[in-house]
């Protein structure tokens, strides 16, 4: 079995949260090249969505492998350095523990695995998303994996045609459950259309009894109990021979569908599927950005990336994206454009609670209401 890992983190931001600059991702470059080197990854990439660095490594040592993690750790506190020597803003962000021990689980960074037997021809997609959380794949992925008006092969492909397993945790319980689609696909969805707190974690071929898409699940807020930043989201998604044809998984983003996050990860705002040149979120730090960079792998190696939302088949998706962020951002302070009390990233609300306790009255209690015929 071969392990395709991306696991990713906010080290510092140029300028502000909008991007990551180019000495990080050089320093990334340099470690991941020596680990292929001593051997330790048969092939890594470095890539980048916004103010995240995202590592795309290929290995032998399984999800959640020590080595593994301790190695993208160190290579996380090395671009750190760089943030700090050149001032970059909220370096080490999302390096929460002081110490590396076991495993990346709750320390910060985040990450996507997918162990797999490398077919004759591997073609695989990784999406790297900005300003936005992990439940922002769910839509998605019951499009590429269920919906047969996104994806003709459920219809007319035959090793397609019994459908999919998902596996999605409650991201707030710390539990996990299995649909299989289509029999479940209703009660898939009661859950699923609720992505801030259940999260498709991962999806395998009912006929192949393959994986087919790993998500990474992390929920930075909760882990550190306070807002540390949005928990950007990476996605692989596995493609054709009897799994998504590539442009049925590209698919879903042509619409740009609204996701969490976008300002100060508190704002419902468009999805918008952008080239790796167009990977900074600006506008009101959005709108959430994601790049879908296309690999083959063969024998362990990375063939590629190719830059698949660089394309003009998207560039309409990109200016609806524009007039939704029009339309919303005019709610200025309001729902839905700001999130739900309980779901934002920041808020003060806590300390005008205690601030305001005594200038809250009660309601008097209504008058008694005297029926007309025993009036007077
Ligand atoms: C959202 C995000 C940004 C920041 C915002 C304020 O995920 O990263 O929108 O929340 O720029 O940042 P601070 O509080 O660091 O000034
Ligand atoms: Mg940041
Ligand atoms: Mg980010």
């Amino acid at each position: 079995m071969t392990t395709l890992s991306i696991i990713k983190a906010d080290t510092g931001g140029f300028v502000g949260h909008s991007s990551v600059h180019p000495d990080m991702l050089a320093v990334a470059r340099k470690a991941v090249r020596d680990a292929v080197g001593d051997g330790l990854l048969m092939d890594g990439t470095v890539s980048y969505c916004g103010d995240d660095v995202s590592l795309i490594m290929t290995h032998e040592h399984g999800a959640d492998a020590e080595a593994v993690h301790s190695f993208a750790w160190d290579t996380f506190l090395r671009t750190t350095e760089v943030a700090k020597r050149l001032g970059l803003y909220g370096a080490g962000q999302d390096l929460l523990s002081d110490a590396f021990s076991g495993n990346l689980r709750g320390m910060g960074p985040g990450y996507a695995e997918l162990e797999y037997t490398e077919r004759p021809s591997e073609p695989v997609i990784c999406f790297l998303a900005d300003k936005t959380e992990p439940g922002a794949w769910n839509l998605p992925l019951y499009k590429m994996f269920a919906d047969p008006f996104n994806t003709a092969g459920l219809v007319i492909d035959q090793v397609m045609h019994a459908g999919f397993r998902f596996e999605v945790y409650d991201l707030y319980e710390e539990k996990r459950i299995w649909f299989d689609t289509p029999r479940d696909l209703h009660d898939l969805l009661m859950y699923i259309g609720a992505p801030a707190r259940y999260v498709v974690h991962a999806v395998e071929s009912a006929t192949l009894g393959i994986q087919a898409a790993a998500t990474s699940t992390q929920r930075l807020s909760l882990i550190a109990g306070k807002y540390v930043g949005k928990d950007d989201p990476v996605m692989i998604v596995r493609c054709q021979s009897g799994l998504p044809a590539v442009g049925e998984v590209l698919e879903p983003f042509a619409f740009p569908y609204t996701v969490a996050g976008c300002m100060r990860g508190s704002h419902h705002a468009p999805f918008m599927p952008v080239g790796l040149d167009q990977a900074h979120p600006a506008r009101f730090d959005g709108p959430p950005r994601v790049v879908a960079l296309g690999f083959q792998i063969h024998d362990g190696k990375l063939i590629g990336p190719r830059d698949l939302f660089a394309d003009p088949s998207f560039d309409r998706a990109r200016s609806q994206a524009n007039e939704v962020m029009d339309y919303l951002r005019r709610h200025g302070p309001f729902e839905p454009h700001r999130l739900p009390l309980e779901d934002l990233e920041y808020t003060t609300m806590r300390q005008l609670e205690h601030d305001m306790a005594d200038r809250w009255e009660p309601l008097a209690a209504p008058e008694p209401v005297v029926p007309a015929s025993r009036r007077g």
